[in-house]
């Protein structure tokens, strides 16, 4: 350790009756969370205003203390909002830069906010109604993909494209219906998100330093001030854990996850190995010596921030692990993981709505596409069965064998002439090209929740009218 790194700086608000020398420079850079942490002003702001008008409420502090507190806690709001707030890493963190800055505007009024509270009830208080906002805004920016998904899918609920399992063509389906399977996941990803903002919602402020005050203090006052809805039953609890922090990246992580999955499917379509799909010049980038090219960058970030958020969670997740009740320092690093997550997945969700809007289907590109790969060879094998009474096992092999002989002549099955089915099952008739065509294969996929281009229309307008409501 340099020698130089002591004195220079001065001695700590906090705790400078006890502590004769400032911080070593490290000591100061590492515990320091005023360069991440100012981002949780305004909660800081919010949550000491409805503190004091607490404590003036039962008399812990006289009407005029609050009333200065109030004014100053304004004042600095503006300085902060106005960018003329000096924030000093010497005063670690944001509270005690607020705190410094009211003592310094009101002086010995400033002095009383800090009764029957401490910064540990009071981080705890910030990061969770930072929180709650932020799953609003996520949340809403789930209903603008979803609603982008539900417009693209209704105009699109009859144009076929090859449904693939193991990325081989399996059966035809129509856009709508894949679109719209993306809708379905982002429901849940809004039902997880509500979830974890419920069970946030609680307030842990009056849980002071970890064991609750000596002060005749209201913690529904403040809680209902705050917009929760209820005080956290247990102090050691309210200071200590931040499963609502995890339980939000968890959430993230899995919104993440599924962009990733559209993405990755976006960067697919968009390959001129694929074709199916032309994304619009707001959402590519060229090469700078390929002129030819049209490079999904923004697909290809969205799947890879995925890596970001769910590390974010994978970090805060050690953090926890075996942490001993109550407050430890470790919970300073809780921050960071949940503000990049936040910000990535919302730049995300933002990249992908636009692409969604913006991309431009080869409707014939995918529909010839959907015809390729002998993709209705379940439809013939199901008219063996239902026209001949087939059963399905023997249906399956004879259709393999129909599949050998057009592949052999490099053919589709619809174009197998009659005499050559008719070898294989004398039975087969003329009608039976009536369902090998793409068209009317995904049309008879009429069950609940099939991808027949009605029930696919269908499924588009519900979510369209749910999701205006
Ligand atoms: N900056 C701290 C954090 O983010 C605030 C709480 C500090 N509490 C303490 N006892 N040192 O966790």
């Amino acid at each position: 350790m340099a020698e130089t790194s002591h004195s220079s700086l001065p001695v700590n608000l906090q705790w400078g009756g006890r502590f004769a020398a400032g911080p070593a420079a490290v000591m100061q850079e590492i515990n320091a969370s005023i360069a991440f942490d100012q981002r949780l002003w305004r909660q800081d702001i919010q949550g000491s205003l409805a503190h004091a008008a607490m404590l003036a409420h039962v008399g812990i502090i006289s009407a005029a203390d609050e009333v200065a507190i109030r004014e100053g806690l304004e004042a600095i709001a503006v300085e902060i909002e106005e960018g003329r707030f000096v924030f000093d890493p010497g005063l670690e963190d944001i509270h005690t830069n607020i705190e410094a800055r009211l003592i310094a505007r009101i002086g010995e009024a400033g002095r009383r906010l800090h009764t029957a509270r401490s910064r540990n009830d009071q981080v705890a208080t910030d990061l969770r109604l930072w929180l709650r906002e932020a799953i609003d805004g996520l949340d809403r920016q789930v209903v603008v993909l979803m609603q982008a998904l539900a417009d693209r899918a209704l105009e699109h609920a009859a144009l076929p494209i090859p449904g693939f399992t193991h990325l081989q063509s399996a059966q035809p389906v129509t856009f709508g219906h894949h679109l719209l399977a993306y809708v379905e996941m982002f429901a849940r990803d809004r039902g997880r998100l509500a979830d974890c903002r419920c069970r946030l919602n609680e307030c842990p402020l009056g849980a002071a330093a970890l064991a609750g005050t000596a002060f005749p203090i209201d913690r529904a006052m403040t809680s209902a001030a705050l917009g929760f809805a209820r005080p956290c039953a247990n102090s050691l609890d309210a200071v200590s854990d931040r499963d609502f922090a995890l339980e939000f990246l968890a959430a993230a992580a899995l919104v993440a996850s599924h962009l990733s999955r559209l993405a990755e499917e976006i960067v697919l379509w968009a390959s001129p190995a694929f074709r199916f799909i032309q994304l619009s010049d707001a959402f590519t980038t060229g090469s700078s010596i390929m002129p030819q090219k049209r490079n999904p960058d923004a697909a290809e970030l969205v799947r890879a921030k995925t890596g970001r958020i769910g590390g974010a969670f994978l970090a805060l997740l050690t953090v926890l692990k075996g942490l001993p009740l109550a407050y430890g320092k470790d919970l300073q690093e809780d921050k960071e993981p949940v503000f990049d997550a936040a910000a990535a997945l919302a730049l995300s969700l933002a990249a992908m709505a636009g692409m969604v809007r913006d991309l431009v289907p080869d409707e014939a590109r995918m529909a010839a596409m959907a015809g390729d790969g002998f993709s209705t060879a379940t439809d013939l094998a199901d008219w063996l069965v239902r026209m001949l009474g087939m059963p399905f096992r023997t249906a399956h092999h004879v259709t393999g064998r129909l599949v050998a002989k057009a592949e052999a002549r490099g053919i589709a099955l619809a174009e197998l002439p009659l005499s050559e089915m008719q070898a294989e099952e004398p039975r087969i008739s003329e009608a039976v090209y009536g369902v090998l065509t793409v068209a009317s294969s995904v049309a008879s996929r009429d069950s609940e929740g099939g991808t027949a281009p009605a029930r696919v229309a269908q499924a588009a307008e519900k979510w369209r009218r749910t999701l205006a409501g």
